[in-house]
C-alpha cells in the first residue's frame, strides 16, 4: 500500500509576513516558500505592519508586493483604529476580511474605545468576516456587536476555556460565528516558558494546562487551526525588548499529523480545520490543484537549520515529530 497521503494544499488564515516594512524578520518571499515547505498553499496575511494596512493606497501597495514575491497564493486583511471607516468602502473587493484589535499586540493598534468599536461593526457593510483578536472578556464584547449588527465574526487564536465557551455559547444561539487555535497553544503550555525564555512570548500568552486540555477537549467544535506565523529574529527574542510571537508556517501541519498519530485527531480534522471550513467562512475556493503530499508515519526532528523562514526558529526545535511533507504543488 502507498504509504503517502494527500491532503488538499492547507489554508493558513493566520499569518504576519511583516512585507513592506519589516523584511528582516520575513517577507513576502521567504514567509510564502516556508508555506509550502509547511504543505500550506494559500496564507491570509494581517495589516499589522509598520504601515499598517489602515487606507486603499497602503493595501494596493502591499497587494503588488504579494503579487510579485509571493510563491504561494494569498489574501490580505484590511485593518482599522476606528479612524479610517471612511476607507472601508473602496476595500471590500480586494480583502479577504476586516481585522481588528481588541487586546494589545504587535504595533499598537488595539482599539479600546467602546464607541469606536461599535462603529466599527455598523460600518463594516461587507458579508467577509470581522475577525478580532479578543482575549478574555474582550471576546465577549465582539460578539455582542456582532450579534447587534449581524456581522460575520471570526475569533483569532482562541487559547483558553473561558474564550472557547464564550464562541461556543454564541454558536449555539445560531449566530455565524467561528473561531481558530494555533497550534502553539495546542502543542505548548505556560509550563514551557522557562525553557522557552523571550521564545515563548506570544499574545495570547501560552495557557496553562487546563486551558490546553479544554482545546483538545473541544477539538471537534473549533472550526480552524491557524499558525499565526509572527516571525521575530532570534536577535529581537534574546534582547531585554519583549516581542511577541514565533514562527509556525513549517510546524502546523507535522505538530497535527503528529496528533493524528497519537490519536489526539484524525486526518478529516485536519482538512476540515484547515481547508474546508477557512473556504466555507471566507467564502472561497482554493484551486484543487493545490495539493499537499505527507509520508504520515516518517519520523524526524525539527531544527532550526533545516527552516526556510527568516526569522531562522522555531518554538519546538529539538521536538521529533512524525509526519513530514514530502511533495506541494501550487497554481498561481
Ligand atoms: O504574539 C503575537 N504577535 N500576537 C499577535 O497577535 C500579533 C503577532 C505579531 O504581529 O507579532
Ligand atoms: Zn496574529
Amino acid at each position: 500500500m502507498n504509504k503517502y497521503i494527500k491532503l488538499p494544499g492547507l489554508i493558513d488564515i493566520h499569518v504576519h509576513l511583516r512585507d513592506p516594512g519589516q523584511t528582516h524578520k520575513e517577507d513576502f518571499h521567504s514567509g510564502s516558500v516556508a508555506a509550502l515547505a509547511g504543505g500550506i498553499t494559500t496564507v491570509f496575511d494581517m495589516p499589522n505592519n509598520l504601515k499598517p494596512v489602515f487606507t486603499k493606497h497602503v493595501l494596493e501597495e502591499k497587494l503588488e508586493i504579494a503579487a510579485q514575491k509571493s510563491a504561494c497564493n494569498f489574501g490580505l486583511y484590511f485593518g482599522t483604529n476606528g479612524e479610517n471607516i471612511s476607507e472601508f468602502e473602496g476595500i471590500y473587493d480586494k480583502v479577504v476580511g476586516l481585522k481588528v484589535y481588541l487586546s494589545e499586540t504587535t504595533g499598537k493598534y488595539t482599539v479600546t474605545d467602546e464607541e469606536k468599536i461599535q462603529k466599527i461593526f455598523a460600518s463594516w457593510i461587507c458579508p467577509k468576516p470581522i475577525v478580532v483578536h479578543a482575549e478574555g472578556k474582550k471576546a465577549d464584547l465582539a460578539i455582542k456587536y456582532a450579534r447587534d449588527f449581524k456581522r460575520k465574526l471570526h475569533v483569532a487564536h482562541v487559547s483558553t476555556a473561558e474564550e472557547l465557551d464564550q464562541v461556543l455559547e454564541a454558536k449555539k444561539s445560531g449566530m455565524p460565528i467561528s473561531c481558530e487555535v494555533t497550534p502553539h497553544h495546542l502543542f505548548l503550555t505556560d509550563k514551557d516558558l522557562d525553557r522557552l525564555k523571550g521564545y515563548g512570548l506570544v499574545k495570547p500568552p501560552l495557557a496553562t494546562r487546563k486551558d490546553q486540555d479544554y482545546l483538545w477537549a473541544h477539538i471537534n467544535e473549533i472550526d480552524c487551526v491557524a499558525s499565526d506565523h509572527a516571525p521575530h529574529t532570534m536577535e529581537e527574542k534574546e534582547s531585554d525588548t519583549k516581542y511577541f510571537g514565533m514562527p509556525g508556517l513549517e510546524t502546523l501541519l507535522p505538530l497535527l499529523l503528529t496528533a493524528v498519530h497519537e490519536g489526539r485527531m484524525c486526518m478529516d480534522d485536519i482538512v476540515r480545520m484547515t481547508n474546508t471550513n477557512p473556504q466555507r467562512i471566507f467564502d472561497f475556493k482554493q484551486n484543487e490543484g493545490n495539493i499537499v503530499e505527507v509520508d504520515p508515519e516518517f519520523e524526524f526532528e525539527i531544527k532550526n537549520e533545516n527552516l526556510k523562514t527568516k526569522s531562522g526558529w522555531s518554538p519546538f526545535e529539538g521536538k521529533t515529530l512524525n509526519g513530514k511533507i514530502t511533495n506541494v504543488q501550487v497554481k498561481l
